[in-house]
């Protein structure tokens, strides 16, 4: 059996932590790394690893002095990747995204985001977006994809410029790309 095939059946396997059974398309791994600087190394943070193609465009994209947090909730995932991917500039962390503050420290130049919104709580959403909001730096973005527009209004709430980009295809893909001001006041 192939790779992505393998990589489907576990995301099936893992349903209720994936909402997916397969991997995000070759569109969505291009598109969601377009707003991560590329004139100078940068702090990147993945939210929903899985089994790592965002990762990978994610590591190819950025400067040999960057560093990337790969946050997974899945222990496997996490162990699978560790494998597959050997750069020392990648820092796994087997943990949910809304706990964000208790390991990153440093401010952040890109999120990049796979995690699936519609099956988390209001709170715990909203705890996600803004926790990554207060930790980037001004004039960066959070670049999530979802099968939906319907989470769109909740990155609207909380930042300052927000765009929604479809991926035609299927399933269809919504990228939306949402940008923290240079010079932000709070909402
Ligand atoms: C739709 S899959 C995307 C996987 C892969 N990045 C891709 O693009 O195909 C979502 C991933 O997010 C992970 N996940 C779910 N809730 C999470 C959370 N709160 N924090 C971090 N990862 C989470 C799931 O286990 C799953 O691997």
């Amino acid at each position: 059996m192939n790779q992505k095939r393998k990589t489907g059946l576990k995301y099936l396997k893992n349903f209720r932590e994936t909402g997916a059974f397969k991997e995000t398309s070759r569109k969505v791994e291009l598109e969601i790394c377009q707003r991560i600087p590329r004139d100078r190394d940068v702090i990147v943070v993945e939210y929903g690893m899985g089994h790592g193609n965002i990762t990978r465009e994610i590591l190819a994209t950025i400067g040999p002095n960057s560093k990337l947090y790969a946050f997974e909730v899945v222990k496997e995932f996490c162990d699978d990747v560790k494998e597959m991917i050997d750069d020392e500039r990648l820092i796994i962390i087997n943990d949910g995204a809304e706990n964000l503050k208790k390991h990153v420290t440093e401010p952040i130049d890109a999120v990049i985001s796979s995690i699936p919104f519609s099956f988390f709580s209001e709170e715990k959403g909203n705890t996600i977006i803004q926790s990554a909001y207060d930790m980037l730096n001004g004039g960066s973005s959070y670049s999530q994809v979802l099968l939906t527009k319907f989470n769109f209004k909740k990155f609207q709430a909380v930042f300052d410029e927000c765009e929604i980009m479809n991926l035609k295809g299927f399933p269809k893909e919504y990228i939306y790309h949402c940008r923290k001001r240079e010079n932000h006041e709070p909402k």
